[in-house]
């Protein structure tokens, strides 16, 4: 029996009702399919628990959270909170700490979805997002605070080693989508540095990889491109920012940000992997049982395939794509199911 250990953080809003959705899924596959176990730990760190200790993380809890296979993350961000605390209190320590380097995000129309483009069948995107440095370095400050001559520097980071290490990760993916196409997504007009050397190195690595398609375009540019021809888009890789960006838009043109999974990746295997819905806390609809299940869920088959779990994560996908199909659809996809009432759809596909 393979045992792998998940440390669940569901945090913050309808981070808790997704992540207990997803653990009863993942509970259903292995009894199910069998073969391996999931010893699922949970940590109580979110914005409640900050309000309370002043810290998300407790000290010694990364070197805890280091002892698990995986990280199973529901959203952080409350209204009790200024959002720049939450996100570096809890994500991005984790994410940095874990040089989780590489987020995956992919994007697709499941079956019975509606996507509000017309042509939306046509995506089947995963966008590549540099997940450790960039805009999201975390370098500025702020001098003569509340003064007339305030200032606030937000100063991106690009190093050599950072950016060809997301750009080989690209690389290696797109090489194995049938496609085999992959897009450089930076702004390199206007941004003469750090853009620069992402276009410089991204064709150097491109020269070890041959059987991968190539092109280029500006970040403004390559929304119209998802929008008006989705079906030449197959893996982008973009900065921090960037792909932040795109992804939700991605994640929009394929029905709801209720549906887009991610994966924060630590390509060498020396931390655990994060895996999380793309979407947050989501106040508006918190504690009224409709928050779309279906991200975490995707999310879950990524976590599962990262684990060596591949007929599980398969059986996943498939439990996922006969319940969208079917038509039961929580409120943001037009439907009237609640939470529970997918969770249970897809726990029946897989009880078959
Ligand atoms: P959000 O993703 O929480 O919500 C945006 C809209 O999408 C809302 O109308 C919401 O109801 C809807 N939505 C999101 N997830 C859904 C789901 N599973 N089912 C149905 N509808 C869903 O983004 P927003 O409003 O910008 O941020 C709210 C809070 O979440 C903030 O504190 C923000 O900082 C935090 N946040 C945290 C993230 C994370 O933990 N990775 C990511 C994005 C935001
Ligand atoms: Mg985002």
């Amino acid at each position: 029996m393979r045992v792998h250990k998940i440390a669940s953080i569901p945090a913050d809003g309808i981070g808790p009702e997704v992540i207990s959705a997803g653990l009863e899924v993942l509970e259903a596959l292995s009894r199910r399919i069998g073969g391996f176990r999931l010893e699922v730990e949970h940590f109580p760190w979110n914005s409640d628990y900050y309000l309370e200790h002043g810290h998300y993380i407790p000290p010694g809890g990364l070197e805890r959270l280091k002892q698990f296979d995986a990280i199973f993350f529901g959203a952080v961000g409350s209204q009790k909170v200024p959002d720049d605390v939450s996100l570096w209190g809890l994500r991005l320590p984790i994410a940095q700490g874990f040089d989780q380097y590489a987020n995956v995000r992919p994007a697709r129309v499941l079956p019975g979805v509606k996507s509000p483009l017309h042509q939306g069948s046509a995506i089947d995107w995963i966008i590549v997002r540099e997940n450790s440095e960039g805009e999201y370095a975390g370098n500025g400050g702020r001098v003569h605070r509340g003064l007339p001559t305030e200032v606030g520097t937000e100063t991106a980071v690009f190093t050599r080693v950072g950016v060809e290490r997301i750009h080989r990760f690209a690389f290696e993916l797109a090489r194995t989508r049938p496609r085999k196409r992959l897009t450089l997504v930076t702004k390199s007009n206007a941004q003469r540095f750090g853009m620069v050397l992402w276009d410089e190195i991204f064709f150097e690595v491109a020269k070890q990889y041959p059987d991968v398609q190539t092109d280029r375009e500006l970040v403004d540019a390559v929304t119209t491109r998802m929008v008006l021809k989705p079906h030449t888009l197959d893996v982008i890789v973009g900065t921090n920012l960037h792909a932040d960006i795109l992804s939700d838009l991605a994640a929009a043109l394929s029905g709801s940000l209720g549906i887009g999974p991610t994966a924060n990746i630590n390509p060498e295997r020396n931390f655990p992997s994060m895996f999380e819905p793309i979407h947050g806390s989501a106040f508006d609809i918190t504690g009224k049982g409709i928050a779309n299940p279906i991200a975490t869920f995707w999310t879950a088959a990524m976590m599962l395939e990262h684990l060596g779990e591949q007929e599980a994560a398969r059986a996943l996908m498939k439990a996922i794509e006969q319940v969208t199909a079917s038509g039961i659809h929580t409120p943001d996809l037009g439907g009237s199911a609640t939470t529970a009432d997918v969770t249970r759809a897809v726990c029946e596909r897989i009880n078959g």
